[in-house]
């Protein structure tokens, strides 16, 4: 009763002990059956060891069990990070939808605390569903969510800290005039949902935009408020498109023409130009644009939404509902998205979680301003242990090099190609490329000339299962292009996955004159990678059986027949980041 009362509630004990026979046979079973019944009885988590949880991740963000979703409201607060999520308290699929809540001081360590908003209000009462957090006049945090009410009807709430300068902010309070804005007749009421972080204009005024659906048009509605509480809409939406329904998770902000620094949502200036994001068709879609504030015109200036394989994307593989804070500490834009698993629910009970968030990245335009760059936040570096690096390597065409002394299934790895006499590179007939069919036709098995190259990462010792994440070079009539596949088709020997088993990208670099850099995160059940240095994201989920733990290999290669120099490699085994409730 002792050890009981010692592992208090909120304790996590491994689930092995209780099992294993050794112990069984030294203390009696039923001795430890009912030491084991105590401990769930009395509120100590008892989880299945690493052994049995082969997929939970070790530095990137996932509560301790349940079910989450979209991240919400992120915000950097008093020297304090903030990230809430759409969280289930109760179990491993959707449902009770609260508002979890975690602090954390450097993005990578976390403490969990309790919800910070659980549904039990008739406006809310179906789910606390996504939202945003905004600091009004640099010292109130408030949160604007959407809550479900019990006919399905979607309103937006307001709530607040209980104690503005509790640090942490723990504790929320749901204001009392909730709801403070409820769906007008041309708004379906199911579809009105996820208010953005508010932004402010020259006068004065506060705006937000909330996801919608009008008459068949995805829509970032726009609303007034000269306080934050009470919320006029205005006459136009702040953008539509015609050939989308629902667009949901609406985010709109400033990035900086000039450097890689962030800006704050309300900063206005000529050296700015603005991204406007909108959540459908399973994937995170961005315009770049020129927004006036004085009339709340926004004049999109690349491709304007649309469900293509060509239009800008965050992340062309499993990356959903994200959502961007800036950072006053480090003057930087954070983006954080929501990675769902790919197999079925009842994997998800099985294991007793579902879904984790990506590593934070910090965002701002590419060179050529057309485009994002997104980078894991540096503070990654603070778990990189054990280094491996190698230079200058001449990987002939069949070349399979393993990257020695790494633990291949919690890794950091970052590699640089260099190609020469491109004019040997494999011809398309077309400069417009669907980069996800592409590499679907050129799958990592179909040897080119210039690639596949790249990286094979959780592979199992008979190398049965791999997850290759490579790049191609193609010589269209007027350009060059470089492909950037994840494949997943041999990423598990039980083939049970969902999702798309490949994913592909094209990286806007010319490389005549530029390497071509790779950065994967592997994580377990996750393979985070970056292409160009950022220019184009891909991130993956998979469920190896034998590539898992210090089972897991890596190598680099090379399948094309022209050879394709190493310029370098630097690998680190990663530590895993603290997450762990708060006292
Ligand atoms: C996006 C989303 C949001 C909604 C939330 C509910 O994944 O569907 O539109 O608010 O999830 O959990």
């Amino acid at each position: 009763m002792f050890v009981i009362w010692f592992l208090k509630p909120g304790t996590a004990f491994d689930i092995e002990f209780c099992r294993s026979a050794k112990v069984k046979k030294m203390v009696g079973a039923g001795w430890i059956l009912s030491f084991c019944f105590l401990l769930v009885v009395n509120g100590v988590t008892v989880h299945a060891s690493e052994e049995l949880q082969p997929y939970r991740t070790s530095f990137h963000f996932q509560p301790l069990k349940n079910w989450i979703n979209d991240p919400n409201g992120p915000m950097y607060f008093n020297g304090v990070y903030h990230l809430f999520y759409q969280y289930n308290p109760y179990g491993p699929l959707w449902g009770n939808i609260s508002w979890g809540h975690s602090i954390s001081y450097d993005l990578v360590n976390w403490f969990l605390l309790e919800p910070a908003l659980s549904p039990k209000e008739p406006y809310d009462v179906k789910g606390c569903l996504s939202g945003s957090t905004t600091i009004l006049d640099g010292l109130k945090p408030i949160i604007l969510y959407t809550g479900q009410e019990v006919n399905d009807s979607q309103v937006q709430n307001l709530a607040f800290p209980k104690n503005f300068s509790d640090p942490l902010l723990k504790d929320w309070i749901k204001w009392s005039g909730n709801p403070i804005l409820t769906p007008d007749n041309d708004i379906y009421p199911e579809q009105f949902r996820d208010p953005s972080t508010a932004w402010m204009g020259p006068d004065g005024k506060w705006r937000i935009v909330i996801g919608s659906e009008i008459n068949g048009h995805g829509a970032a509605l726009l609303y007034y408020s000269t306080n934050g509480i009470s919320w006029t809409r205005s006459d136009k939406p702040l953008h539509f498109s015609s050939n989308i329904s629902m667009w949901e998770c609406p985010d709109f902000y400033p990035v900086s023409n000039l450097s890689k620094d962030g800006i704050d949502t309300s900063f206005q200036g000529n050296s700015t130009m603005h991204v406007l994001k909108a959540s459908f068709n399973s994937s995170d879609y961005y315009v770049i644009g020129r927004y006036d504030p004085k009339v709340d015109q926004f004049h999109v200036v690349t491709n304007d939404f649309s469900v293509s394989n060509t239009q800008l994307r965050y992340d062309y593989g499993k990356f959903y509902a994200s959502k961007t804070f800036y950072d006053d500490a480090k003057k930087r834009r954070v983006l954080w998205g929501w990675v769902a698993e790919v197999d079925d629910a009842l994997d998800a009970i099985k294991r007793g979680w579902s879904g984790l968030q990506s590593f934070p990245r910090s965002i701002w335009f590419s060179a050529t301003r057309k485009q994002l760059v997104q980078w894991p936040v540096d503070e990654i570096k603070k778990l990189r242990a054990k280094h491996v690096n190698m230079e200058n390597r001449e990987l002939m065409g069949g070349s399979l090099l393993e990257v020695p002394d790494i633990r291949g299934s919690q890794a950091d790895i970052e590699v640089l190609f260099s190609l020469s006499n491109l004019s040997d590179a494999e011809m398309i007939n077309s400069d417009i490329v669907d980069p996800q069919l592409l590499c679907e036709q050129k799958n990592v098995s179909q040897i080119g000339s210039f690639g596949p190259f790249g990286v094979l990462v959780l592979v199992s010792n008979n190398l049965d299962e791999q997850t290759a994440v490579f790049f191609r070079v193609f010589k269209g009539p007027n350009m060059f292009h470089v492909l950037m596949c994840s494949d997943q088709t041999r990423s598990s020997i039980a083939q049970t996955m969902g999702g798309n088993s490949m994913y592909g990208a094209l990286l806007d670099l010319d490389p005549l004159h530029e390497k071509i850099s790779l950065r994967s995160l592997i994580d377990h059940s996750i393979v985070e990678s970056f292409g160009g240095h950022g220019l184009a994201c891909i991130t993956a989920r998979v469920y190896p059986k034998l590539a898992i733990h210090e089972h897991a290999k890596l190598y680099v290669f090379n399948n094309g027949t022209k050879s394709v120099t190493l310029s370098s490699l630097n690998a680190w085994n990663m530590n895993k980041a603290q997450i762990v409730p708060m006292d």
